[in-house]
């Protein structure tokens, strides 16, 4: 058995022996794709089921931060948020949220007046999940100063830290801190599983899922009319929530040994469901709403056309979002290229898993 880490242990009891005058730290965390969803929490960002995802390596946000002592410490974090070069103040408002949960974390953050810089890979607002690479990256920054401040933590520690606080800004952020295949949420069938942080997936990963490619269609760019902090919260009553915490269950399940065994066909139809799952309980939420556009569907049918002509192993998963996400191995580029070049006018943003 493995052990877990538990809410107690990264609480911070002591004070650091020294404080610096000025620190600097800068950290870059990827997005990630969930192929199994996170949607629906129970208490402080503590999920309702299991998720699964896939790391990406291209889309990532790059965030430097500098401190400054201050004479005393600060009754909350005093900071100011940078992005792309001009201060944003809704994101300000988000940071200042999850600064306040990861307090007993990281009482040392109050010890310093702060200024954050941060950019992305990606175009902004293109649906990317911008919010797990952001608060990723955040997460790494302030585990480099305890690193700092009390030399000598243990690794898996600090590893689980990172991802334990980034969940804390956004659920989706804690399977942004590590790499390949992870895992977050308690699950019988996934040792090392839990809660509170990811994990890596388990088990050996079959050749067939070794080398995977993710391409995004951007096919809506504008603001989410439902956040998925309103999304989560309609679960709390929805009239399948229990079919879905038990659906969810099996198919964790089932992906996980498809991915062991190198089974594609099993893959495809699993993480097509779970796209297709999220968006239906979208719809029937009350009140109800629906985040695909008529081109998701179009790309949709177009892809099962396809696949039906060709037997092409070229799969897609849905975000909460418009956009498309192709997923395939690398054998099959040539057929993904095929298939992108009969959407001319579409923006495909090409990226793989880490
Ligand atoms: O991390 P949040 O609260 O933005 O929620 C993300 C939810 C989905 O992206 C739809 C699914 C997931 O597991 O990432």
């Amino acid at each position: 058995m493995r052990h877990h880490f538990t809410e107690a242990d990264f609480q911070i009891y002591h004070e650091p022996v020294s404080l610096p005058r000025n620190w600097q730290g800068q950290a870059e965390a990827p997005s990630n794709i969930a192929l199994i969803k996170y949607w629906g929490k129970k208490g402080e960002q503590i999920p309702m089921n299991a998720s699964l995802s896939f790391t990406l390596s291209q889309s990532k946000t790059i965030t430097k931060a500098e401190a400054t002592l201050l004479k005393k410490k600060a009754p909350a974090v005093r900071f100011r948020f940078y992005f792309e070069g001009k201060r944003n103040e809704k994101f300000e408002d988000k940071i200042k949220t999850f600064f306040k949960r990861i307090e007993p974390y990281a009482p040392y953050l109050k010890q310093f007046e702060w200024t954050f810089h941060s950019e992305n890979t990606f175009p902004h607002s293109s649906g990317i999940a911008s919010s797990a690479s952001g608060f990723a990256a955040l997460a790494k920054i302030i585990m480099q100063l305890e690193q700092h401040l009390f030399p000598g933590l243990n690794r898996d520690y600090a590893a689980y830290k990172t991802s334990f606080l980034a969940r804390l800004g956004s659920g989706s952020a804690s399977r942004s801190t590590g790499s390949g295949i992870q895992v977050w949420g308690e699950h019988p069938e996934i040792p090392g599983s839990n809660d509170l942080y990811s994990v890596d997936f388990p088990f050996p990963v079959h050749e067939n899922f070794r080398h995977m490619h993710d391409w995004i269609f951007l096919l809506d760019t504008g603001v989410k009319t439902v956040s998925s902090t309103k999304g989560h919260a309609l679960i709390d009553r929805h009239p399948f929530k229990e079919a879905r915490i038990q659906s969810v269950q099996q198919h964790l399940k089932s992906l996980s040994v498809a991915i062991q065994k190198g089974d594609y066909d099993t893959f495809g139809e699993i993480i097509e469901r779970e796209a297709l799952t999220l968006h239906a309980l979208m719809m029937t939420s009350r009140p109800a709403y629906i985040l695909m556009k008529p081109q998701t569907l179009e790309v949709i049918q177009t892809l099962w056309d396809f696949r039906r002509q060709t037997n092409a192993r070229i799969y897609f998963t849905l975000d909460a979002g418009a956009n498309l996400h192709l997923i395939f191995p690398s054998s099959e580029q040539e057929n993904a290229r095929k298939f992108t070049g009969s959407f001319e006018k579409i923006t495909v943003i090409k990226d793989q898993i880490l």
